[in-house]
């Protein structure tokens, strides 16, 4: 990959590449986590090649290259989308987020990456940016979903190793902390007992390994 360079003309650093390398190239200009910027890659470069490999955000993770496990999951104008079945060229003008672009510019977490960390929603996490931009999609569109709701979520993204009983616990915790943040949250500071009844509805019959369970 290469950042186009101002001095000479993308048409020439183009002709160029494919020169060097035999092998087509295209320029690509596109939003990254609110970063505008535009590279050169070899047409055939897969959009999660380019992210992960090319631009450095190893948030998102390559799993099957098939559209099957959901790791490589990024959102693509605010739409969950699978960047593995997506050619890098056909970014062009788009805006894409990636797990680490859901951190709030002075670090506080999404909802959903707090909420994975409040219910113990990851093992080994490699299937969790993609569970995380998935989740956080949806939750634009229901803010209050039920079980079955938050379990249909989460139904096209593959863990091997955490289960789905904490992921889905996740999912209703970050709605519960979305709402929280909105200035929503219909519970007071000080109402313990209220809020321990919250952390058994959102959890269910989960019960996480250790720690702290359910709410921060
Ligand atoms: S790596 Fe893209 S869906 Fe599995
Ligand atoms: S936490 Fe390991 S694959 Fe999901």
């Amino acid at each position: 990959m290469t950042m186009a360079k101002a001095t000479r003309s993308i048409d020439d650093q183009l002709a160029e590449l494919q020169e060097d390398t035999g092998e087509q190239h295209v320029a690509v200009t596109f939003t990254l986590n609110a970063v505008t910027q535009t590279v050169l890659l070899p047409s055939r470069t897969l959009a999660s090649d380019a992210i992960r490999h090319h631009l450095r955000q190893t948030g998102t993770h390559v799993g099957c290259e098939h559209g099957v496990c959901g790791a490589c999951t990024v959102l693509l104008d605010g739409k969950p989308v699978r960047s593995c079945l997506v050619l890098a060229a056909s970014l062009e003008g788009r805006e894409v987020t990636t797990v680490e672009g859901l951190v709030e510019p002075d670090g506080t977490l999404h909802p959903v990456q707090q909420a994975f960390i409040d219910c113990h929603g990851l093992q080994c996490g490699f299937c969790t940016p993609g569970f995380v931009t998935t989740i956080a999609a949806f939750l634009e569109e229901n803010d209050s979903p039920t079980r079955e709701e938050a379990t249909d979520a989460i139904a096209g993204n593959l863990c091997r190793c955490t289960g789905y009983q904490n992921i889905r616990a996740a999912v209703l915790r970050a709605a519960e902390i979305k709402r929280e943040r909105s200035g929503e949250f219909p519970l007071g500071k000080d109402d313990e007992s209220a809020r321990a009844s919250l952390d058994r509805k959102v959890r269910g019959t989960t019960n996480p390994v250790g720690g702290r369970a359910g709410r921060a």
